[in-house]
């Protein structure tokens, strides 16, 4: 075979010059700065994923707003590195080092590049650690809303969807790469730090301050975790026969308006539980809060973020991510009507429990809007927003709820509800993508055609000529 052979010399001449590019026994390359995220290509980073975080912070409110923090992520290497990324944006470093020893390491926008003293090889688990310092920031989204490090009138709201997380530790910035956490805040005494999981322990120096001590022992996406530091009352209870830890955060300014609707939280979480499957994590609980500059909920893990007192509603979209997207989290941006249509349909299936409209209803009044009178709604389908401006708007939230009433028409409500807790068991603390989701559906019902859902209401452009 004569042709080969020029193709057979190439390889050779490639892995020649290769080999004499290496000095040390690792032939490894430097880890890729993204993930190639469809909608954040810079979010993430290649060639390691993270095991373990264990963030130690420090706030002060007053002054200077500083933040001080020690990072040390336990990571194992999916390539033979010479050298890996973290992201992180803004804020100070003071010095990184790998399994102990100094490492060297420059920054270009949110990419810290770390070049370990040895090369990492391919399944080695390593640890990097992280000294930095600095104001934290705030970042603008796409989209124009604001995410990150947010100030409050007493404190701070750390807020991640969907890259604000780098703006308050270093770390794989991406929904593709869960872990668990541990993080310690320590804050001017007087003020307490709220966060992830559960609060092991509570330690006052004698310097004045009080130190915060929170274990996520459940993986967790990085855009869902979070600080608040402030003056809170708070309130701890249990949940159910299996008595669930609760932990409820609430501004003194909020407490009166919200006291009534979290009052409720334990009949959701039950509601929850029985409508979708046992609850994911081992804690749950609320974070009620003031943030400047967004005016959002967030599905933070463990206890969801409010901007001031829920609704209802909110309170019923926010718990039922637990599930849809805590637990099971979208592989990538474009998969986040995974997320939101889930949730969305969870306060369509609440009002249905609760002598409120039913979900054909609901689904009814949405289709009855035409191109015109409701442009937003059929603007791009759910499967694939147009762009990261809009991957929170309309037709990735009802219109992916939408998709949901569909295949509940054609599977019916026993099967339907089948499909809502095989989903969030089968990927359990895991992560999946909307190709993963229609796989799954049509395993659970393969008499059914599911073809036309598929084409019209999930990635078809424009309104769908039929319900
Ligand atoms: N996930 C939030 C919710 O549904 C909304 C949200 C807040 C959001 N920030 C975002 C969605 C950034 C997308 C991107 O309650
Ligand atoms: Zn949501």
């Amino acid at each position: 075979m004569p042709r080969s052979v020029p193709v057979v010399l190439a390889v050779l001449l490639a892995l020649a010059l290769t080999l004499t590019a290496c000095d040390g026994g690792v032939h490894g390359t430097p880890g890729g700065s993204g993930v190639h995220d469809p909608y954040f290509p810079r979010a993430g980073n290649g060639g390691y994923d993270v095991g373990h975080y264990d963030l130690k912070l420090a706030y002060d409110p007053a002054g200077a707003h500083r933040l001080t923090g020690t990072a040390t992520l336990t990571a194992r290497a999916t390539q033979d590195l010479t050298a890996f990324d973290l992201d992180l944006d803004g804020l100070h470093v003071d010095g990184v080092t790998v399994e102990g020893r100094s490492a060297r390491w420059n920054r270009a926008g949110q990419e810290l590049t770390v070049r370990p003293h040895d090369d990492l090889r391919d399944h080695e688990t390593f640890h990097v650690t992280v000294r930095y310092s600095g104001t934290p920031q705030t970042l603008t989204d796409p989209d124009g809303s604001h995410e990150g490090w947010l100030r409050t009138a007493d404190g701070a709201l750390a807020l991640g969807e969907p890259v604000g997380s780098m703006t308050w530790f270093p770390g794989n910035d991406h929904p593709s790469d869960k872990a668990t956490y541990d993080i310690a805040i320590t804050v001017p005494k007087g003020l307490q730090a709220v966060s992830n999981g559960e609060l092991t322990r509570e330690t006052n120096s004698s310097r004045g301050r009080t130190t915060f001590t929170w274990h996520t022992a459940e993986p967790m996406a990085s855009y869902l975790a979070t600080v608040a530091v402030g003056h809170y009352d708070i309130s701890r209870s249990t949940i159910g026969k299996d008595r669930l830890p609760a932990y409820v955060a609430v501004d003194p300014a909020q407490t009166k308006a919200s006291r009534k609707v979290l009052a409720k939280l334990p009949e959701i979480i039950e509601w929850e539980e029985h409508t979708f499957g046992a609850y994911p994590f081992s804690s749950t609980g609320v974070i009620v809060d003031r943030p400047q500059d967004a005016e959002y909920a967030l599905e933070t893990q463990n206890r969801p973020v409010f901007p001031g007192a829920p609704d209802t509603t909110t309170l019923v979209h926010e718990l039922a991510h637990q599930w849809y997207g805590d637990s099971v989290t979208p592989s990538t941006w474009r998969d986040m009507w995974l997320n939101e249509g889930f949730a969305t349909y969870a306060e369509w299936l609440w009002a249905e429990d609760h002598g409120g409209d039913s979900a054909q209803k609901t689904f009814d009044t949405l289709y009855a809007h035409g191109e015109d009178d409701h442009p937003h709604l059929w603007s791009f389908p759910p499967g694939k927003p147009s762009d990261a401006a809009h991957i929170s708007d309309d037709p990735v939230y009802v219109r992916g709820a939408m998709v949901l009433h569909k295949i509940r028409q054609k599977v019916g409500d026993t099967a339907f509800r089948r499909i809502l807790r095989g989903w969030a068991a089968a990927h359990r603390h895991g992560n999946a993508d909307t190709g993963d989701f229609t796989a799954y559906v049509e395993k659970q019902a393969p008499d059914e055609d599911f073809g036309s859902i598929w084409r019209d209401w999930l990635y078809g452009d424009g309104k769908p000529e039929t319900r």
